[in-house]
């Protein structure tokens, strides 16, 4: 017998290899995360399935550098997944912005995408009035553009069961793929190929260290305040110069003036922009957390993604880990403890509980069978990672499972900015309602964010203030750039926030000698003697001619409710006037009731006093918004 020789491969079998070798290209838009994990999370299972084929996962923003290269990859991809968030006022994450910009919105690009099979999926609320827009739009452009929808876009909807949605449209693309992928081979092969369960599905991980607590604090390196540029990457310190509470004592509720100090730093903005702050967990969450987790405050760790050799980590793909740290930091500064768990989440618990009926019940809540039970007992009754860790006494995962698979890490806010830099040009001012309620469970919720503002310690009252990570993005809330252009602004609650920063912006104008177009505001509270902020602002606002008028809407002095948008009725024809003059209209505030509201006032406001039907009112305000003459700050 001949003894049998392995034969090295050419390098030209090698180069038809990878040239044959198929070839899964997962992109995501993200802002808050779940996109990307959904991305991450197709990508292990497919992993599983089809072990010959390679598969990638890819930030849109990481994809190209410019136009040209997202044409030149994108021609070459065979197939293809999208996942892509619809953020705010229908608009695309910040990740996503550049490609769909020009993906959706450049030259007619023709039939040239005809190599590309594809599937969408879109994350997205039923509360907001451009329900996944941006999946929408790209998944018509890709259709258009020449390539094949394999199977029907998943429209997920945050506003009930996203994960539930994800799963449904998940079951579709594995037929799909198992057409495309599985090769003549595979389908003779007596084996079947890997099965895949969300119970065996591997469970991320990190390595982590624990070392000696340093005598010096270390440094964060991705929180220098020496460059150029900052992102939600590589946001910037500042302190809180200044804070003020804007409610009165009579007031149940609260509503924080807060002021960045952005001197001696990189950040500026302009007027109409949004600022990202990072804050922190609250001393009582954090010992509540640490008690769960079963580790002393100062245990002092570093998280790896690599192993020991250096080689990289198997198993599900990791965020970069934070800095090496106490628990009691990353649990401060890190870890999303307050938001209710995802069903992959208590999968991971499952994975590390000890007691059989605490297994069974975690399955049973993450598993297609306990979907109602999870509806109810999770989301609809806003239990917390914490409250239900609490319930599961003997899930107890080790720090590298925790921070990698049970508590997401914590994400920037985002703030409409309430001052304009012409006034104000080394602070950021943030106007900031307090989030305090009781849930169904009876927990008392208080939002991460604003209860870290409504606590921080100012440079007024200490030397050793409150400070944040922030980073400033720009906003396509802009004033004309012609001051002569009338305004009518549209703001209740804190959606005065930016309204504040272009009246700062209007009178510093106005007191250099510009002359200014009309301008009218519409506020609203409940209670004049509660919680009108900035009256005495506004009130100056007005006496210098900065604002031409201003009307505010009481809703709880009367028998009955009003609104702005009551007061737009009383005030039809001035704002039609205005319009006709070439006004911009902005809104900005809530989105699920109020943005609605108004934008269905304003129609009928552009169709009684134009004398239009329906339909061409319709075309009116469409025409406004295409003219980016109707602008919307809404969250
Ligand atoms: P309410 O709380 O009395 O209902 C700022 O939050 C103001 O906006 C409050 O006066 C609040 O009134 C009001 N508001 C609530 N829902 C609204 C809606 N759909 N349209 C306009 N204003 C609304």
């Amino acid at each position: 017998e001949l003894p049998s020789i392995v034969v090295p491969k050419t390098q030209l079998e090698q180069v038809l290899d990878d040239k044959t070798k198929k070839k899964v290209t997962i992109f995501y838009g993200t802002q808050t995360g779940t996109a990307e994990g959904f991305a991450k999370a197709l990508y292990e299972e497919a992993k599983v399935r089809y072990e010959k084929v390679e598969f990638k996962v890819i930030d849109l923003d990481d994809y190209a550098a410019d136009d040209d290269e997202y044409a030149e990859k994108l021609k070459k991809e065979t197939i293809s997944f999208f996942f892509l968030a619809t953020y705010g006022d229908g608009e695309p994450t910040d990740n996503a912005a550049r490609f769909y910009r020009w993906f959706t919105e450049g030259d007619e690009k023709g039939v040239w995408l005809k190599q590309l099979q594809y599937g969408v999926f879109g994350l997205g609320n039923t509360q907001y009035e451009h329900f996944n827009k941006i999946a929408k739009v790209v998944d018509d452009a890709l259709t258009a553009q020449g390539a094949n929808r394999i199977l029907p876009i998943g429209l997920g909807d945050d506003d009930h069961l996203i994960e539930d949605d994800f799963d449904t449209w998940k079951e579709l693309v594995w037929p799909e793929l198992d057409l495309l992928l599985r090769d003549e081979d595979d389908k003779n092969a007596t084996t079947p190929y890997t099965p895949y369960t969300p119970y065996t599905a591997a469970i991320p991980e990190y390595r982590v260290m624990f070392h000696d607590k340093p005598r010096a604090p270390t440094l964060d390196r991705s929180l220098t305040n020496r460059r150029d540029v900052h992102d939600a990457q590589h946001p910037c310190r500042s302190n809180v110069a200044v804070k003020k509470e804007l409610h009165t004592p009579e007031s149940d509720r609260s509503c924080t003036h807060l002021e960045f100090d952005i001197s001696h730093t990189q950040l500026s903005y302009e007027t109409g922009d949004h600022v990202g702050v990072y804050s922190e967990n609250q001393i009582e969450i954090v010992e509540e957390a640490e008690r769960l987790i079963g580790l002393p405050a100062d245990t002092y760790f570093s998280l790896h993604t690599d192993n020991e050799d250096g080689t990289p980590l198997g198993g599900p793909s990791l965020q970069p880990p934070f800095p090496p740290c106490t628990l009691r930091k990353a649990l401060t500064k890190y870890a999303d403890l307050l938001s209710s768990p995802k069903k992959s989440t208590l999968l991971a618990l499952a994975a590390h509980a000890s007691d059989p009926t605490d297994v069974e019940r975690l399955r049973f809540l993450a598993s297609r069978a306990g979907k109602d039970e999870y509806a109810k007992w999770v989301v609809a009754n806003q239990r917390s990672l914490l409250e239900v860790m609490e319930a599961f006494p003997s899930a107890r995962p080790p720090l590298g499972v925790f921070f990698a698979a049970i508590a997401p890490r914590l994400q920037p806010r985002y703030y409409s900015i309430s001052s304009s830099p012409m006034m104000a040009p080394d602070r950021i001012h943030v106007t900031c309602a307090l989030v305090y309620e009781k849930t169904p469970a009876g927990r008392i919720h208080k939002g991460v964010s604003s209860t870290w503002m409504k606590n921080a310690v100012p440079m007024t009252e200490s030397q050793d203030c409150s400070w944040a990570p922030i980073f400033v993005r720009t906003s396509n809330f802009r004033l004309p750039t012609d001051p002569k252009v009338p305004l009518i602004m549209i703001g209740p609650g804190t959606g005065l926030a930016p309204f504040r920063g272009f009246l700062q912006e209007r009178l510093v104008l106005k007191e250099a000698g510009t002359e200014l177009g009309s301008s009218i505001l519409f506020f609203g509270c409940r209670n004049r003697k509660v919680d009108f902020i900035y009256e005495d602002e506004l009130n100056k606002f007005v006496d210098s001619g900065a604002l031409s008028e201003l009307n505010v809407a009481f809703s709880r002095e009367g028998a009955v409710k009003e609104y702005v948008q009551h007061k737009m009725a009383q005030k039809a024809s001035d704002i039609w006037n205005l319009l006709s003059e070439g006004a911009y209209l902005y809104v900005c505030g809530d989105a699920k009731g109020m943005a609605k509201d108004v934008h269905r006032a304003l129609h009928t406001i552009v169709q009684e006093q134009g004398s239009l039907d329906s339909a061409k009112a319709e075309v009116y305000v469409k025409n406004l918004q295409m003219s980016g003459r109707y602008l919307r700050d809404v969250w």
